[in-house]
């Protein structure tokens, strides 16, 4: 039986899915930094100039001083990436306000043949968004002005420097909210969602990127920006450039507005939290949620007992269940609070009476809600205490989404880590797998890749599903990619940045 069925009658429009604040920049840069990316990874610096008092007394006289930050101190934070996995040395942070800053430096640094790596919010996870050596830092986190936004059609114009968390409560001022959703909401730019194609936690109902942006601005390397930046749901008027820069990475251009569509905020939300037995009860969970919550279900995601270890034992949050060997979380968004309450309900008590579900909890209520979303949205926190993560996050065909987790256990069984453990986005067929150890090693490192990606590319999966190549991955893009499709790529890179300014080391082998 459900032990702990807490359906609440009344429901917080206004607060709904408000749960995630993390304030991601607030950590501690100081303690325990990463080796240098190019020694622990043997990079050769690129053909670029080395930056003199002259660029920057160049860029000083565009932005003023306050906007070029030098002093190494403050340069540091800007040179790690949020999981600590990699270090730049970047002398020279750039903090443009409007396009024409962006072009004015771009035109500059390609010119002079200067690096420069584009910044959002500094969440990536793949080592995309810090430099490699000392490229310059062209951080968007002054370009934070949202434009418009039409209660009507649901689009928000905005730079691309705005919080993705700032926009969603200013869409909800308008009864609407962003399409995507993810637990670094607090500290990602919409720029740098645009440019990962970040996918999130409601990909499942509302759809990725590619899909709800309707428009883009770019900067192209040597200066020139290019108006993308349609507000239309329908055109079709030759090529789709704006697909380009979704997920590029920065190698392209710089994205500095962005026009998305945003849906609705659903008037009622219901969040299950359920203990499972094994994959195979998952699965089975997820084939009937998918026919019985149909047109209302928004999330559905999986974690495995040692996941969630990190949030109750790393991170001394509560589970409201005993100990399963798996759990979901299933939410869904309507406009209908009794309707979705009864779907999710007989849902439920059908899948208890053929014992699929052992145990679990739903709610409605703003509190428990976000108390059960950070069981989720926390792990990627929870286990940097472990010490030093190997992160990974494919795509698997749906019923061996889980098969690589016991593979890498059995792999590593002699090796030193502290955890072996896989979660995600079970609804997308997108797992994130991790291995935790005290600190990074090489030995372990090379017993975990390319097996990973070898593992992956046997079952047709991608090799990154949301998270991008960045700098972590670029050698092992051809387990998912053809070499025309490679050859391609390159060719238009060629074309958009043929110096290679920008964010060099990072996406293309
Ligand atoms: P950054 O990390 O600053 O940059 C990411 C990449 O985009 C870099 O290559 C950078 O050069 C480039 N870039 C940034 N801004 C621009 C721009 N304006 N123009 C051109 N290039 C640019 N990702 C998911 O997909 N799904 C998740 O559920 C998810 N959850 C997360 C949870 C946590 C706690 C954390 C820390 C990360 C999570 N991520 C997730 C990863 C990360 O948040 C996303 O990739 C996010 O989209 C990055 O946005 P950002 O502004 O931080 O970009
Ligand atoms: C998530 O789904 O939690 C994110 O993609 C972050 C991660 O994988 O750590
Ligand atoms: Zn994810």
């Amino acid at each position: 039986m459900l032990t702990q069925m807490i359906i609440r009658k009344l429901f917080n429009l206004r607060n709904a899915n408000k749960r995630n604040n993390l304030k991601l920049s607030q950590r501690c840069f100081s303690s325990h930094l990463p080796e240098l990316t190019k020694n622990r990874y043997s990079v050769k610096r690129g053909n670029y100039a080395v930056l003199t008092e002259d660029h920057k007394q160049f860029f000083i006289d565009l932005l003023g001083s306050t906007r070029v930050i030098t002093n190494p101190d403050e340069c540091l934070s800007y040179n790690v990436d949020w999981i600590k996995n990699v270090r730049g040395y970047s002398t020279c942070i750039l903090k443009p306000k409007t396009t024409e800053e962006v072009s004015n430096i771009l035109a500059f640094c390609n010119d002079n043949r200067i690096a420069v790596c584009p910044q959002g919010g500094n969440t990536g996870l793949v080592g995309g968004s810090v430099p490699v050596f000392d490229e310059v830092v062209l951080s968007t986190s002054l370009m934070n002005k949202i434009y418009s936004i039409n209660d009507t059609s649901g689009v928000l114009v905005c730079q691309s420097g705005c919080i993705l968390e700032n926009i969603d409560n200013a869409l909800e001022e308008h009864g609407l909210m962003a399409p995507l959703d993810l637990g670094a909401k607090g500290s990602c730019h919409i720029g740098g969602n645009v440019s990962t194609n970040a996918g999130g936690l409601r990909l499942l109902r509302y759809g990725n990127l590619h899909g709800s942006v309707l428009g883009l601005e770019v900067v192209k390397a040597d200066g020139e920006v290019i108006d993308l930046l349609s507000t239309l749901k329908k055109d079709n008027t030759g090529f789709h450039l704006k697909h380009l820069f979704i997920g590029s990475e920065g190698t392209l251009g710089i994205v500095t507005k962005v026009a998305l569509q945003c849906p609705p905020k659903p008037r009622a939300v219901n969040l299950a939290f359920l203990g499972l037995q094994s994959f195979e009860h998952i699965l089975r969970t997820l084939k009937r949620a998918k026919q019985e919550l149909a047109e209302i279900l928004s999330s559905c995601e999986m974690i495995d007992a040692s996941t969630l270890d990190v949030c109750t034992d790393n991170l001394k949050l509560k589970s409201p269940l005993s100990q399963y060997p798996f759990y979901m979380l299933i939410e869904t968004h309507g406009s209908n609070n009794e309707h979705d309450q009864e779907k999710l309900n007989k849902f439920l008590e059908d899948a208890i009476a053929e014992e699929y579900i052992l145990d679990g909890t739903t709610t409605n209520e703003i509190n428990k809600m976000k108390h059960i979303w950070d069981l989720r949205e926390r792990i990627t926190e929870g286990y940097t205490k472990d010490g030093y993560v190997f992160k990974y996050d494919v795509s698997l065909p749906i019923e061996k989404f889980y098969s690589i987790v016991p593979a890498m256990r059995e792999k590593l069984a002699n090796e030193d880590t502290v955890r072996i453990s896989g979660y995600g986005h079970l609804g997308d067929g997108n797992i994130h797998f991790q291995v935790s150890a005290r600190e990074f090693s090489q030995q372990l490192l090379k017993k975990i890749e390319p097996y990973v990606y070898e593992y992956t590319s046997d079952l047709r999966g991608s090799i990154s599903a949301e998270h991008g190549i960045g700098f972590r991955k670029p050698k092992y893009i051809h387990y998912s990619k053809s070499s025309g499709s490679i050859k391609i790529m390159k060719q238009l890179k060629t074309m958009f940045d043929p110096y290679g300014i920008l964010n060099p080391y990072k996406v293309l082998p």
